[in-house]
Parts: C-alpha cells; structure tokens; sequence
C-alpha cells in the first residue's frame, strides 16, 4: 500500500486494529506544558462565571435541574468490590465519573454543546441589553422570539447534536443538525420531535462537520458549534474537572503524588477528553494520570499523536476503517487543538474492539446497573490492560469516566445487551 509518510511512527498493532496499549512518549511535567498551551486557567474561571449565572435560567427550563440548582454535573459512583475487581483485574479502588446519567442530554456532551448554546445566548441578549431581572427571564417567550431569529448549526455522530439540538430548541433557536452514518435512528427521531432540522449524511463525521460548516457560512444570524475547534466546547468540559475535585474531597480521596489519580476517558475527535485532562492538570498536576479510550477501528488521537506531525492524520491513512458500533468514537481525524492540547499532558491510548466493548455494556449493567452505550463502555476495558501493561493498579484510584447511554431507548438497550457484535455494527 502507498502509505503517506506521516504515519510510520504508528505500531504495526493499531494498524493491524489489534488492542493496545501505547505510552505517549512526549509526556511531560503538567507545570511546563501548561505554561506553554494558549488556553488559560482564568478562560476556565470565565466558564464556571458563566454557568453560575445560566443556573437559574437552566433551572427553569429543565425540571430534572431543580434539585442541583441548575448545574449540569453527574454523580462519582463507587461500585461494588467485585466490579472493580473485575474492572482492574486486581484489587484496587475504581470509581465511576457517571456522565451517562448526565441530566438533560444523557451525555458528557451536555458538558460542551449546552455550554456553548448558553454562550451564543448570552452573546445574543447582551446586544439587545440583558434582562434587569437576571438571566432566567431568558425563558420569556419575548426572549425566545428573538433567539428563534438565530439559528446554531452543528455536525455530529450523534450525541452533540442531541446535547446541542435539545438546549438551542428550550431557549427558541433555530436549529440544525448534520448527522454522520453513524448517528442512531432514535436520536434524530427525538430531535426531529423537538423541532430541529436533522440533515442525515451517509457519509462520515469529518463529512457531516464540514456541511454543517458551508451551510452555516451561507446564513446571516447563524452560529456554528465546531466540533473539531472550539473553545466554548472545551471549556464546558474542562469545567467538570472541578467538579470532580469537590466529589473526591467530599469522599475523603486524596490525590497527590503517592496515592495519583488515573482517569479513562473515551475519545472521539478529542475535544472531551482534552478538555477535562486540561481541566484536571491544572488542578492536580502530576497526580492526576490520563488515559485516552479509543475503538480498534477508529484510534485517530493515537494516529495523530504517534504520527508525530502537525497535519492531520487519518486511521483511513492506517487502512484502518472507522466503521465501529462504539458511534461517539467513529471519528476518522482528531481535532488538531485538542491534539495540541493532550499531546504532552496525556500518558498513553488503550483501543477497544467492539466485542469487548459490547462484554462491557453487559457486564457495567448486569454486574454494577450501570446503562451504557458502547463508547462509553469501552471505559472500562481500559485500567485492566493499562495497569497490566506497567504500574502498580493498587497505587492509584482509578476513575473511569461513563460518557453516555442514560437516555437510551430501553428497545436500543435491549437489542444492544442481545447483540453479537457483527449484528451490532449493522443496526
Ligand atoms: C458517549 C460519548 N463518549 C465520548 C465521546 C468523545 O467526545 P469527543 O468527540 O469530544 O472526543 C463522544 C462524542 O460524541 C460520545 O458521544
């Protein structure tokens, strides 16, 4: 095969789409590569502001709000000592960081696209003056005249455009969604429900992206959610590193050099992960340990990183084919700013295949009643095959971040926990 040169630093087992284990050779103290990255601490500070004042505005648009004052945050569950043993392969503490049962969307995107639809509102209320009586007037129905004058554009696989296409819809936007291939039928029905217009793409997410962009760039009053650059995105999910912090003070964890946090976190186009290792660097430094989950078929933040170049790297240019059931993850080309970002702050990539993956959604429901989607999942295949490949497990405590499946159709879960993975990939 005439394969591009970029890629020769890639191991031949991701190429051949074999589980692995790569340590990133450029990690580096978080001190020095903070210092040197163009995202700033005091951006993240400027996010939680922003939050804070959307609170009581969220508050009142999502029921499910009232109990956490309109914060959009998800539980750190403990599970069992049998789970964790099975998660570790060995004794150690696990816990899970349950974006699944994220409220509102049932996805760590919740975290990005409701922060980045809060954001454009803001920027659209302050040019006609913000409401005297606080932000939560922004539910009036004059206000939702005025935002159904602007319409926010996204592409997706699926779950950022449901996080986005749900909060632009409570606040009046106009909105329109460009679903890859891989978005599931359920979750553009639920969209198309609320009102926002669902584009379907038979191609990839590279390809559904760059629709959403050209038809957002023809549209007076438009804002586009970019998923491959955003730095709204980004802080959103930074934002969740602090609220990680207080849970695990709350619990009485400590973190520090010799008791360090080690965190899995599924990877898509990057923007997730990277934004929360930002997000945790900064508060914990050399303590906290990250390690990116990608599937066999699509390891495009691995190819991008070990390829070593600046340009993008496709898993297409590995011969690998992005066709994977674990949708959040079928991505073909990592966002160059969130590779940026990890390049020198993350320790290494596990991928995933599908069959394991699927092993994961039964057991993390079966064995601990936890409802994931296969991305999420495949979490919690990676500390096993981490710590068995260097490391002792019982040192660290190990938080496995659940990115999404808490709004699954009980039907699509059903068929997911009967599922071989060849039927997966189909459906
Ligand atoms: C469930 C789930 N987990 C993880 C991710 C990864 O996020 P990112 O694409 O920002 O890397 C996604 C992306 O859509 C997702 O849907």
């Amino acid at each position: 095969m005439n394969e591009p040169k970029a890629t020769s630093g890639v191991p031949e087992a991701v190429r051949a789409g074999v589980p692995t284990v790569w340590r990133n050779p450029l990690v580096r103290p978080a001190d020095d590569t903070l210092s040197e990255l163009p995202q700033r601490f005091y951006d993240l500070a400027a996010a939680g502001r922003l939050w804070r004042w959307f609170a009581p505005l969220l508050s009142r648009l999502f029921p499910e709000l009232k109990a956490s004052g309109g914060f959009i945050d998800s539980a750190l569950v403990e599970p069992k000592d049998s789970f964790a043993r099975t998660v570790l392969g060995a004794e150690g503490r696990v816990l899970v960081k349950a974006d699944h049962d994220l409220p509102v969307t049932g996805s760590i995107k919740a975290r990005g696209g409701v922060f980045e639809v809060l954001w454009y509102a803001d920027r659209v209320a302050r040019s006609f003056g913000l409401p005297p009586e606080g932000r939560a007037a922004l539910a009036n129905r004059v206000w939702k005249e005025r935002f159904s004058q602007h319409t926010i554009v996204v592409g997706s696989t699926g779950n950022l455009g449901y996080s986005v296409g749900v909060m632009a819809r409570a606040l009046g936007f106009a909105a329109e969604v460009h679903m890859s291939s891989d978005a599931k039928a359920w979750k553009k029905d639920r969209l198309r429900h609320i009102g926002v217009n669902v584009i379907e793409h038979a191609a990839d997410y590279t390809a559904a992206v760059a629709a959403a962009r050209s038809s957002a760039a023809t549209r007076p009053q438009c804002h586009f959610v970019d998923d491959e650059s955003s730095e709204h995105l980004f802080y959103g999910y930074a934002k969740a590193a602090s609220h990680l912090s207080r849970q695990l003070e709350a619990a009485g964890i400590a973190v520090d050099a010799d008791r360090p946090l080690q965190v899995y976190l599924p990877c898509g186009v990057g923007g997730a992960p990277a934004g929360i290792t930002f997000g945790l660097k900064h508060i914990f430094a050399d303590a906290v340990h990250c390690v990116l989950v990608e599937p066999v078929e699509s390891p495009c933040m691995l190819v991008q990183l070990a390829s070593g170049s600046e340009e993008s790297v496709s898993v297409y240019d590995i011969g690998r084919t992005n066709r994977t059931i674990q949708d959040g993850l079928a991505v073909a080309s990592a966002s160059l700013f969130a590779a940026g970002v990890v390049r020198n702050l993350i320790d290494g990539v596990v991928t995933v295949s599908d069959a394991t993956s699927l092993e994961w959604v039964r057991r993390a429901w079966f064995e601990a009643g936890l409802k994931l989607e296969p991305s999420a999942a495949s979490a919690l295949a990676a500390p096993a095959v981490w710590t068995r490949s260097g490391g002792d497990p019982q040192h660290c405590t190990h938080v496995v971040w659940t990115t999404g499946g808490g709004l699954l159709p009980d039907d699509v879960f059903r068929q997911l926990l009967n599922d071989s993975p060849a039927d997966a990939t189909r459906s």
